[in-house]
């Protein structure tokens, strides 16, 4: 029995150190110590021995199996050990590597041009407002005194939804939502995007951005259009830039006029950016019609207003110097990192 033992404890010794898994070492430990295992087999056949050599055998059995058992275990942790140390170079991370910068975009130069527009009506105290883009007729034509017969309500011109409805050819609609919507003195800012029935070209899109400006108050004069403008050219501009305002029509403005500001490229002197004529067209205007004040319930002998309207992506043009309107829409990431 003594020998029987000593050749197991032997063997196992040999088995545990050739083990490499934990499955092996528990197979192991069910070979020699589970219902039918090799030392489960010898403890038993222990009622076999003479009585007088019990106690001594016994022990003897005990001290093998605690010190396979203990065999066993030094094992199991080793091997935790080990597979701890090979998970950790597998898993390392090295802190001091640089990290990867998140890409987070640019601003669009039509969205910077007009948080400059906005910026600087803001400070004028002007409140900035938005209208819809699907429009009843009423809004974008008839309350602002467009004529039935004018040539913009043409099918080849605006975007009919149906009889009444339409995309807003203009943010000029916003003007009769203002007035509707609140009591003078109104001073509003009304920044959105239009729709037209234009090809795509350079200069020209089926869809594009306008920013309205109107303000209704007592005793508001063309003065008070053009000092405001003036001022309005002068900070998106620069300080140096003059503005000159040339007669025109708008059925909604009474006087109106388009406003030039001289070229900041080259001062006024003429270059192929103003093609020469040292001045850039930059927006229409006008003092605001007395029937359009009436359709809003505005007595315009009580009341005066002027209002304006410039063209979002032809500032973004002029003050980025790009010269075709189809890179602001392409979405060209090459093109709009450079802002
Ligand atoms: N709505 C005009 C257009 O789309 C621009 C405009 C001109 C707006 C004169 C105005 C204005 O408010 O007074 O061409």
């Amino acid at each position: 029995m003594f020998e029987q033992l000593a050749e197991l404890q032997k063997r196992t010794a040999e088995q545990i150190a050739n083990s490499d898994t934990p499955e092996k070492l528990n197979e192991i430990k069910v070979a020699l110590l589970g219902k039918k295992g090799e030392l489960t087999a010898i403890m038993k056949s222990l009622k076999d021995v003479a009585p007088e050599d019990r106690p001594k055998i016994g022990q003897m059995i005990n001290d093998a199996r605690a010190q396979i058992e203990k065999a066993l275990d030094e094992a199991a942790q080793n091997m935790q050990k080990l597979v701890m140390e090979k998970k950790l170079k597998a898993e390392v991370i090295d802190v001091t590597l640089p990290s990867k910068k998140p890409v987070i975009g640019h601003r669009h130069p039509n969205m910077i041009a007009l948080e400059e527009v906005e910026r600087i009506f803001i400070g004028l105290g002007y409140e900035i407002t938005e209208g819809p883009e699907i429009e009843k007729d009423y809004y974008n034509f008839e309350a602002l005194n467009i004529p039935a017969d004018h040539p913009a309500k043409d099918e080849q011109d605006t975007f009919y939804i149906n009889g009444e409805m339409l995309l807003r050819t203009q943010t000029s609609s916003t003007q009769i939502h203002a007035m509707e919507n609140s009591k003078p003195p109104i001073r509003i800012l009304a920044p959105g995007r239009v729709f037209r029935a234009d090809e795509v070209d350079a200069t020209h899109s089926p869809s594009f951005h306008q920013i309205e400006g109107l303000v209704v108050d007592k005793g508001i004069t063309f003065a008070d259009l053009k000092g405001t403008l003036a001022e309005f050219a002068k900070e998106m501009f620069g300080e140096d830039t003059k503005v000159k305002f040339r007669p025109h029509h708008f059925p909604f403005t009474e006087p109106s006029a388009e406003v030039d500001v001289s070229c900041f490229k080259c001062g006024g002197s003429g270059c192929r950016f103003c093609k020469g004529s040292g001045w850039i067209e930059i927006l229409g205007c006008g003092m605001v019609h007395p029937r359009v004040l009436e359709k809003c319930n505005i007595d315009p002998n009580e009341y005066t207003g002027f209002a304006f309207g410039v063209g979002l992506e032809r500032i973004a043009l002029l003050k980025y110097e790009i010269d075709d309107m189809r890179l602001l829409y392409e979405n060209d990431e090459r093109f709009l990192k450079q802002f």
